[in-house]
């Protein structure tokens, strides 16, 4: 199975979705070509390490958002993927690009959803003084951070974590979790009804 990896950052959980994925024949997952919309993002470069085609989309070169989602789209149709892995992607797709790849869109967010959704969340993690943070992996639906879970994991907050040290920890989980569920994927082992996601 083909899929493209959507990234804006560091490019931790691309990295290993190289190492344990791409780089690995056993899993039958290839990343066909890996988009950023930042040409800063230090991912870029380690999917260039890996020979991965890379693609910048920047929402500054379009007129608006709808042209944005066009051009990723065009990139994924032009590459054939079945799957869009979002890996510290920080742009919202609008509706129409939503339907389009219904159920076909996976996002990785470092807390338990539905708590702490948005832009900050290992910083708002801390501010609320909850005792256990974690990492949920889910379908991108119309909403932010809303679309059926399909699995979480849970990580300890510590009395002495900062943003850095927590958002640490929760990435340890990020990178076991995320390769396993887009494994689960493409074994068409996600059952969806509603909201509710098994793993058969
Ligand atoms: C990850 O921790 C991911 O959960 C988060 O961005 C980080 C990207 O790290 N995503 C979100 O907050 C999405 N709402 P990486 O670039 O090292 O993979």
């Amino acid at each position: 199975m083909k899929i493209a990896v959507l990234v804006s950052g560091s490019g931790t959980n691309l990295q290993t979705l190289i190492e344990q994925l791409h780089q690995d024949e056993t899993s039958g997952i290839k990343i066909a070509v890996v988009i950023s919309d930042r040409r800063k993002a230090y991912a870029l470069t380690r999917a260039k390490l890996a020979g991965i085609p890379t693609h910048v989309v920047r929402t500054q070169d379009f007129a608006n958002r709808l042209d944005f989602d066009a051009e990723i789209s065009r990139i994924i149709e032009h590459s054939a993927v079945e799957l869009i892995v979002l890996a510290g992607f920080m742009k919202l797709f609008q509706p129409p690009f939503v339907q389009k790849y219904r159920n076909r869109i996976l996002n990785v967010h470092p807390t338990l959803l539905p708590a702490f959704p948005g832009a900050h969340p290992v910083a708002d993690t801390l501010a609320y003084g909850v005792k256990i943070a974690g990492v949920t992996v889910h379908f991108v639906d119309e909403d932010v951070d809303s679309g059926p879970i399909i699995a979480q994991s849970a990580v300890p907050v510590l009395d002495t974590d900062d943003e850095e040290s927590l958002h640490n920890r929760i990435q340890v989980e990020e990178h076991k979790l995320y390769p396993e569920v887009i494994k689960w994927f493409a074994q068409g082992r996600l059952k969806i009804e509603g909201r509710k996601v098994t793993v058969q």
